[in-house]
């Protein structure tokens, strides 16, 4: 009961993670100053820190652990890259030009995440027999 809480937390983060980013990054390419909304930048830290404390869990609670189980590897790699290419996507010093290509590669990240979590396999069991 309390792993399928906590689970729900888990998705219900990435959900507002991934909508906090497609707004912010929305705005940034429209040129919008975001950064003037507190609660933009606050939100995500908060929601991304839950995000993170609910996987730690999950993965303790399974007995599963990044740099054991390869798929937690490759989520904890993927959220990485995911932070990093949203940061240069919203970045005060980031090229406009540089904008939607860094923010499409993050959002591709994230797709990518979601299937390794749905099939617990870094290539989303394509290579599997
Ligand atoms: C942006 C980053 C992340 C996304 C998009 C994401 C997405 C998801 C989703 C959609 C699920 C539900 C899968 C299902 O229905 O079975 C899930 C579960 C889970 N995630 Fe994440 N996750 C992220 C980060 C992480 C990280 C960094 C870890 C590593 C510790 C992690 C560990 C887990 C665990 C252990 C589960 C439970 C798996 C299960 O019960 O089968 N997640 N995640």
């Amino acid at each position: 009961m309390a792993y399928l809480l906590v689970k729900y937390l888990h998705v219900t983060c990435v959900l507002i993670s991934v909508s906090l980013f497609v707004l912010r990054g929305a705005l940034a390419l429209m040129s919008r100053p975001w950064r003037q909304r507190r609660v933009l930048h606050v939100a995500p830290h908060m929601v991304d820190t839950v995000l993170l404390g609910s996987a730690l869990w999950l993965a303790w609670r399974i007995g599963q652990y990044p740099f054991v189980n390869g798929w937690l590897t490759a989520k904890v790699l993927g959220l990485l890259a995911y932070i990093l290419l949203g940061m240069r996507a919203l970045g005060k010093n980031t090229p406009r030009s540089q904008r939607l290509p860094f923010f499409v590669a993050a959002l591709l990240t994230v797709g990518y995440i979601v299937g390794v979590a749905l099939t617990h396999s870094p290539s989303w069991e394509l290579l599997s027999s």
